[in-house]
């Protein structure tokens, strides 16, 4: 026998070359199919978008001016962000532009003072530091909470402004954040960058950010 026949369809070589064809014919179509499907997700809402009360899993940078409180959402077992009603944001109300130029200070000052080197955003970066995804929603930053008391402040944003300008002298846990030198412009536009962030639909990411049971009952009239 000069050419080996092959006994059984196991053991052909054509038979493993065309499958891995389909096989990969298979996931180039379904990764297309992901990627359209993830780009829709993702796209970020617009302003009339909110005004119209369209639920996007990322709102546009206009949802600083919003009320973001957060319930549960037993059909799908987990946290979901609800935005409220407008609210003043630093004692006003911003244009679309001068929101999406704070939204892309705050990026900008996130990566240069690399906070994801202790801190995780969107499921990227360290857990030396607190999950930041859903830091805006924190109950230690609204009104009565220790945060607006120790900084003499009377908003939520205020409050964290303080803060993230000095995490030394206002730090509550035993392993501090350094003093980074935010400036007050930027500690607004890093404000508003965790509020944006807190309004993603990030399928309930981190799990169980709310940790206080009452505040998500309340929903989002005690979300301020
Ligand atoms: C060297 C590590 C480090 C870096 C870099 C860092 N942080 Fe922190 N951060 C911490 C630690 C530690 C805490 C907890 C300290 C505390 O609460 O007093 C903290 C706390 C915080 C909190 C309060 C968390 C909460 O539960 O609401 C916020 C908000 C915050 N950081 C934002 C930022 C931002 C924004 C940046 C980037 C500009 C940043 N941090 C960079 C270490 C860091």
């Amino acid at each position: 026998m000069d050419e080996q026949q092959p006994n059984s369809v196991w053991t052909s070589n054509s038979f493993w070359k065309r499958s891995a064809g389909w096989v990969t014919g298979f996931a180039v179509v379904l990764l297309m199919f992901l990627t359209f499907d993830t780009m829709t997700q993702i796209t970020m809402g617009t302003d009339q978008d909110l005004k119209d009360g369209i639920t996007k899993r990322v709102p546009a940078a206009t949802v600083i001016n919003y009320q973001i409180g957060y319930k549960m959402d037993y059909s799908r077992g987990h946290e979901m962000p609800v935005i409220g009603k407008p609210e003043l944001f630093f004692g006003k109300t911003w244009s679309v532009k001068e929101a999406n130029q704070l939204l892309n200070l705050g990026k900008l000052t996130e990566q240069s003072k690399d906070c994801m080197n202790c801190h995780t955003l969107l499921g990227n970066g360290a857990y030396y530091a607190p999950d930041l995804t859903k830091a805006w929603l924190d109950p230690m930053w609204k009104k009565g909470g220790v945060m607006q008391l120790m900084t003499h402040t009377k908003t939520k944003e205020e409050a964290m402004a303080a803060f993230l300008q000095y995490p030394v002298k206002y730090a509550i846990h035993v392993r501090k954040m350094p003093n980074l030198k935010i400036t007050a412009k930027e500690a607004q536009g890093l404000v508003a960058l965790l509020k944006q962030m807190s309004s993603i639909d990030t399928n309930g990411f981190p799990r169980g950010f709310s940790r206080n049971v009452q505040d998500f009952k309340q929903g989002v009239s005690n979300a301020h």
